[in-house]
């Protein structure tokens, strides 16, 4: 039984569709330990606690310095005991120690098609402002393992959504959650759990 332990900050829809393939059986193997979030505002720990999850709070916030947050950070995850760690929505950067511990255990979902719109300042509406500005006809989402870089890790699923003409940036961030990252998160998950990757 693979064990999740999955890292939101705001709506938390990509958690609710991974919560929803658990259910239906889109994922196997698999059971989510803890949700952990930045943002003690976050819909996504209301979602987690739904559904009876265990739900906590770290925030930069709360701590005197980045150092100490680190470090909390790290001892929350490593108190759910996690195989594998999905950044979904996450918008804190990951402490470099919990990065080397869990070298090859930590997978994020980026809502463009790397290395397109990605890296620095490139997250939530940002990426399809940027899109749109751009003209691209193609966009998408990328499921990537977590490295020291900003969306630089091994890139493990990709799922292209057409940009229509009339897209505003919230129209085209909704039809990319609905038609590619709500798929290819739970996707890579189970191949994951099931020995696939
Ligand atoms: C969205 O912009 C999504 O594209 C990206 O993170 C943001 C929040 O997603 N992956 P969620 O609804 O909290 O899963």
């Amino acid at each position: 039984m693979l064990r999740i332990c999955v890292c939101v900050s705001g709506g938390g829809t990509n958690l609710q569709a991974v919560m929803d393939a658990i259910d239906a059986g889109g994922i196997t193997n698999t059971e989510i330990v803890k949700v952990i979030s930045n943002n003690r505002g976050a819909y996504a720990l209301v979602r987690a606690e739904s559904r009876g999850i265990d739900a906590a709070v770290v925030s930069p916030r709360d701590y005197a310095d980045r150092e100490l947050f680190n470090r909390a950070f790290l001892q929350c995850v490593d108190e759910a005991a996690p195989d594998l760690i999905v950044l979904a929505g996450f918008l804190v950067v990951l402490p470099p120690m919990m990065i080397q511990k869990y070298e090859g255990r930590i997978i994020n979902i980026h809502p463009a098609l790397i290395p397109s719109f990605c890296g620095k300042g490139y997250y939530g509406l940002k990426v399809h402002e940027a899109v749109l500005a751009r003209g691209v006809k193609i966009t998408g989402a990328t499921v990537h393992f977590v490295d020291e870089g900003t969306d630089t890790g091994l890139i493990i699923l990709q799922k292209a959504v057409e940009v229509q003409p009339d897209d505003t940036p919230e129209v085209l961030q909704k039809r990319v959650m609905e038609q590619a990252e709500w798929v290819i998160l739970p996707q890579a998950i189970d191949m994951i759990a099931n020995g696939r990757i």
